[in-house]
This record gives C-alpha cells, sequence and structure tokens, in this order.
C-alpha cells in the first residue's frame, strides 16, 4: 500500500513547482494518467481486505478531489500568463501609418463603386443588393419583358440546368434592374436607391466580357414630387462630379427599354483621336447610360400604383466609367488578374483619386 499522504506532499509540490502548461499536463499524467500513481493505487484496492478497502479508498477519493482542484488553479493560472505573454507577442498598433510600399492595390472597378456611392450619398441615395442567381421573373417578366420580347434574346442569358421540370428557371442575372423590383417590393416608400453589382451576358469579344458590372439607380415618390427633370438633374449631378468636369456636355437621348417610359439613353461630349478617346469638349458623344421613368406596368406588379406614385430609374456600366476616367484602354484585362496591370491601374488604400503609379 502507497503512503497517500506521501504522494499527495509530493503531488501538490510538483503542481507548485510546474510553470508551463506541458509542465502542469506531465503531473496529471503522473498522477492520474492511465499508468499514474493514483490510478495504480485505485486499483490495488481490489486487493485489500473490505475494511482497508473503505479506508483507504476514502483517503483516495479525498486525495484525488484535493489534487484535481489544485491542479485547475494552477492551470488556469499559467493559462492567463501564456495568454498575456502572446497578447504581447502579438501585438499590433493599429494606429502605425500604412507604408507607401503597401503591397495591395485597390481594383479601378472597386474604386469606381466607392466613388460612385459618394455621390449618389451626398443626393440621399443608400446602396441596396440582390443575388446574381435571379429567377426568370425577377430578370424579365416583372420588369415588364415578356416572354417573346426580343429583349430577352439581345441579353444573351445564362441559364442554369433546371433540376426538376416544376423548378423555377433561374439564370444569372443579366442587368441590375431586378433588383429595383426586389427593393420595391421589400422596402417602404419614399425608396432612394442605389444597387452596384455584378451582371452576366454570354458574350466576349474585345468590348464585352461575360461577367462585368453595372450601378443601378430608382427613385420612387409620390406623382407630385418626382418627374424627368429629377432624372436629368440626378444624372448630370452624377457625371459631372465622377467626371470632375463642371461644364461636361451630356446629352438625353430618346431610347427604349421594357421597364421605363419614357426612356433615354445618356451620352457625354468627347473627342476621339489614335490616342483614345477624350472626355470633354469636342464634336464627338459617347453613350454611357440607360435610363427612365419606371414603367407604370412595373410599378402596379410591384404592388405601387402609378396613379400615386413615380419614380425614375438609371443603369450603367461600371468597367465602361473606369476606362473612360482612368484611360484604361482594354476592358478584358480588368479580369485577367496581371500583377503589373493593377500596380499600374490600381490605387494605393488611402489615395484620394490618384492611381498608384502617379503616387510613387
Ligand atoms: N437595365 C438596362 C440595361 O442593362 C439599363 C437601364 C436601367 C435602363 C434602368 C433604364 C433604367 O441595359
Amino acid at each position: 500500500m502507497i503512503d497517500v499522504e506521501i504522494l499527495e506532499q509530493e503531488a501538490l509540490e510538483a503542481i507548485q513547482s510546474a510553470d508551463t502548461l506541458n509542465a502542469i499536463e506531465a503531473v496529471r499524467i503522473d498522477i492520474m494518467g492511465k499508468n499514474g500513481k493514483l490510478t495504480a493505487a485505485m486499483k490495488n484496492l481490489a486487493n485489500l481486505s473490505v475494511e482497508e478497502k473503505k479506508a483507504e479508498g476514502q483517503k483516495l477519493n479525498t486525495f484525488r478531489d484535493r489534487f484535481n482542484t489544485q491542479l485547475q488553479v494552477k492551470k488556469n493560472q499559467l493559462e492567463a500568463i501564456e495568454l498575456e505573454a502572446q497578447l504581447k507577442k502579438e501585438f499590433i498598433d493599429v494606429t502605425l501609418p500604412v507604408s507607401a510600399q503597401a503591397a495591395g492595390r485597390i481594383h479601378p472597378l472597386t474604386k469606381v463603386i466607392e466613388e460612385a456611392t459618394d455621390i449618389f450619398a451626398q443626393m440621399g441615395f443608400s446602396v441596396a443588393e440582390g443575388p446574381d442567381i435571379e429567377t426568370d421573373h425577377y430578370n424579365f417578366s416583372i420588369l415588364n419583358i415578356l416572354e417573346n420580347h426580343p429583349a430577352r434574346q439581345m441579353h444573351d442569358t445564362f441559364y442554369l440546368k433546371q433540376r426538376g421540370a416544376d423548378d423555377v428557371p433561374l439564370l444569372l442575372r443579366t442587368h441590375t434592374s431586378p433588383v429595383q423590383v426586389r427593393t420595391m417590393l421589400s422596402q417602404e416608400l419614399p425608396i432612394r436607391i442605389i444597387a452596384p453589382g455584378k451582371t452576366y451576358r454570354c458574350d466576349s469579344d474585345q468590348t464585352h466580357t461575360p461577367m462585368f458590372h453595372q450601378i443601378e439607380g430608382l427613385y420612387v415618390d409620390r406623382a407630385e414630387n418626382v418627374h424627368m427633370g429629377h432624372l436629368k438633374s440626378c444624372i448630370e449631378t452624377f457625371c459631372r462630379a465622377f467626371f470632375e468636369m463642371s461644364e461636361l456636355p451630356i446629352r438625353f437621348r430618346p431610347s427604349f427599354f421594357p421597364f421605363t417610359e419614357p426612356s433615354a439613353e445618356v451620352d457625354i461630349g468627347c473627342s476621339r483621336s489614335k490616342e483614345g478617346v477624350h472626355i470633354g469638349g469636342g464634336s464627338d458623344w459617347l453613350e454611357i447610360l440607360g435610363c427612365g421613368m419606371v414603367h407604370p406596368n412595373v410599378l402596379r406588379n410591384c404592388g405601387i400604383d402609378p396613379e400615386e406614385y413615380q419614380g425614375f430609374a438609371f443603369g450603367m456600366g461600371i468597367e465602361r466609367l473606369a476606362m473612360l476616367k482612368y484611360n484604361i484602354p482594354d476592358l478584358r484585362t480588368f479580369f485577367e488578374g496581371h500583377l503589373q496591370w493593377i500596380k499600374h491601374y490600381g490605387f494605393l488604400p488611402f489615395s484620394v483619386n490618384c492611381n498608384a503609379n502617379e503616387d510613387a
């Protein structure tokens, strides 16, 4: 039989002198492990007489409880010390200035989305979102693009495989306009949102990529508060702020979209030369967005009474805006992920309106 008092004394001393979590675990194993001293003593109880078993068993139980308590206390202390040391070692001063050599760059598309969001935020618009995978209903039908409408073909839609015959037809959204509908169905009036995001069309050449980005805008209010004049001034304010040209020539050209009536396309003044397109003066025009007054059918489809409410909407391509503002000649390079390209056309995190290469 072992002497429980001596065992306890040794064990408590071992706990006291353990100064790492590994050491404390070694003490636990030495006493309580499969081949530990207490485990062995417990096993040995079987060889004792009933009387001895009772007395010895009690002692061992008391020892076990004290041992566990002391072990836990010490373990907690050591854990706190180790955590403290780790926190000290991993301390990062988040107030230090970012190095000018920082490797990361903001992609021009992100930059344009941030700039546009800022400008529209100042006009009271907030950001709304919708899913990239849409139903045929939200992408087309509810937007007044009917079953056999040529616009469905024009959009070169990516359809998803249907799992069962009864499943709703799913597709990759061909424009951000379904976010208009989702917002009208879910938000209180009046509405003032923009929705930047990815869009998809099965088209790939020098001026088209199968995935690209748009910013949608939607404004709905009581009919007496919103008319085409508001649409015009909203677009003009945006374009002049975005291109940083207070005299930028802008024209509205009648057009057609099934979900707006009347509809217009907006051109900005430019000149073209061998070096590319130059925004501002000149005698040429360049189309940059589509817009119009929300079609009464669309309002009605969203449960809004077109006799009482009216709205305007617009949609523009983000890549086009980025190419024009930052002189990026080739659309496809946006998505190739070349380090040299992003170093040249990207932006340093905290720079305001200047290319990374201009900062260097
Ligand atoms: N959804 C249209 C497109 O992708 C753009 C648009 C949006 C036009 C809103 C009018 C109003 O071409």
